[in-house]
């Protein structure tokens, strides 16, 4: 017996050092864009649990807010016959490749786990098309956020700016002051992260519905759009000249040094104030853009699963059973400023800002006011989004007045459709 134990020990051993065996080494490739200090500590999270598994983490990160660029090399990547295991994505973008023949089924391991029970549709509906699971979601951010200094807010007697109108009167004090009011980067999807909120706080819930989901015409062509786009015209007024193309994690970094008073950003940011060690309530303010309380504009990360070799299998689906466990996804959510994709998920473990985050969620989707949102890839398809940006970029930078805007607006989503 003993000795039967040693040979199979030895073979065993000998299996480990010939390359092609089945105990081939479980590692996986992983593309996504997140790069700045928040979004790699979250990433971190991930690595590390994987890595207790003894499975080797290859990291593909490519720069750029929104993953615009990650999507492009993704795209060079599956061209030339090198998908990677898994890929950083959102909404529409999932859709687009669920057709393309490309992807690994989830079925099995989404079975066994029970994920139907646990994953609301808003979400499902991107990672199950067709009945198959594509893609294991690890959270839901939302992008009508104000991120704000509280010192500044301190200092000027300021109070949570609640409707448009009390946000300009603040805009101005801070401005006064000589601060920078608005910290922004100028890149089209930040410009659009802006103009989603200003859209749902000027003609509400339904209208959001209506110009950014439903793409209808009347409303994209409206006068509503108008006085958007005259918003918009407005709070440029409030950056700083050197603006233009700033990375968003840098105008992050602006509040949280209290060079400048606010940011409209999704709560990614939030990641960004806790890697500097900041906290809510004491170092910054979380609040919902005014006059879009009870409505959650939102996008959910998710890691779709490219079709790998058979020897691949085993460690793909442990990162897609890692990013799908509870404990996870808790301490992952924490990390990144997100919620729990999960619905089941005991949400006490976030801080404040997160906590608001999953109660308005919760409400917001009860009250049917929880909407993809344009700019992060769960409005519409990635044509449409790129549309809306270029109208919205070159608006924001004085390219056309508003009515001019409203018409391009209409017309190249119309052209994009
Ligand atoms: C969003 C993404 C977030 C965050 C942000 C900035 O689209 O969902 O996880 O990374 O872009 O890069």
């Amino acid at each position: 017996m003993f000795k039967l134990k040693a040979t199979l020990a030895a073979a065993a051993a000998l299996c480990l050092f010939s390359s092609g065996s089945v105990f081939a080494e479980e590692k996986v490739e992983v593309l996504h864009w997140w790069t700045s200090g928040g979004e790699a500590a979250a990433l971190n999270v991930l690595k590390k649990d994987l890595e207790s598994q003894g499975v080797t983490w290859n990291d593909m990160p490519v720069a750029g807010g929104s993953g615009v660029q990650a999507m492009t090399v993704l795209r060079a990547r599956v061209t030339a016959g090198n998908a990677p295991t898994a890929v950083q994505m959102l909404g529409f973008d999932i859709l687009d490749w669920s057709g393309e023949g490309v992807l690994a089924d989830l079925n099995k391991v989404a079975e066994e786990e029970n994920w139907d029970a646990v994953i609301p549709d808003a979400i499902k509906r991107f990672a199950k098309p067709e009945g198959v699971w594509i893609a294991a979601p690890v959270n839901v951010h939302s992008t009508n956020w104000v991120w704000a200094n509280k010192a500044i807010f301190d200092e000027l007697n300021l109070k949570q700016p609640a409707t448009w109108d009390e946000l300009i009167t603040s805009l101005d004090k801070i401005k006064a002051a000589g601060y920078i009011a608005m910290a922004h980067g100028g890149q089209a999807w930040q410009d659009g992260t802006v103009f989603d909120s200003v859209v749902l706080a000027t003609g509400g819930p339904e209208f959001y519905q209506k110009a950014m989901n439903e793409l209808d015409e009347a409303a994209l062509g409206s006068d509503t759009m108008k006085t958007v786009f005259d918003r918009m015209a407005q709070l440029r007024g409030y950056v700083d000249d050197n603006f233009s193309g700033r990375d968003w994690n840098l105008a992050t970094a602006m509040v949280i040094n209290k060079e400048a008073g606010v940011q409209f950003m999704g709560d990614w940011a939030k990641g960004e104030f806790l890697s500097a060690s900041k906290k809510p309530g004491e170092d910054f303010l979380c609040f919902r853009f005014p006059d879009s309380q009870g409505a959650v504009l939102f996008n959910s990360d998710q890691f779709v699963m490219f079709a790998v070799g058979e020897e691949q299998r085993p460690a793909q689906e442990k990162l897609a059973m890692s990013v799908m466990s509870p404990a996870f996804q808790q301490a992952f959510n924490k990390v990144k400023g997100s919620v729990m994709a999960r619905t089941d998920v005991d949400a006490s473990v976030l801080d404040a800002c997160g906590q608001q985050g999953q109660v308005d969620l919760a409400e917001a989707n009860k009250s049917n006011k929880l909407f993809g949102s344009m700019a992060h890839g769960h409005g519409a398809p990635s044509g449409i989004k790129s549309a809306v940006f270029d109208v919205v970029t070159a608006h924001f930078n004085g390219e056309y007045d508003s009515a001019a805007a409203v018409e391009e607006l209409a017309a190249a989503v119309q052209a994009a459709k």
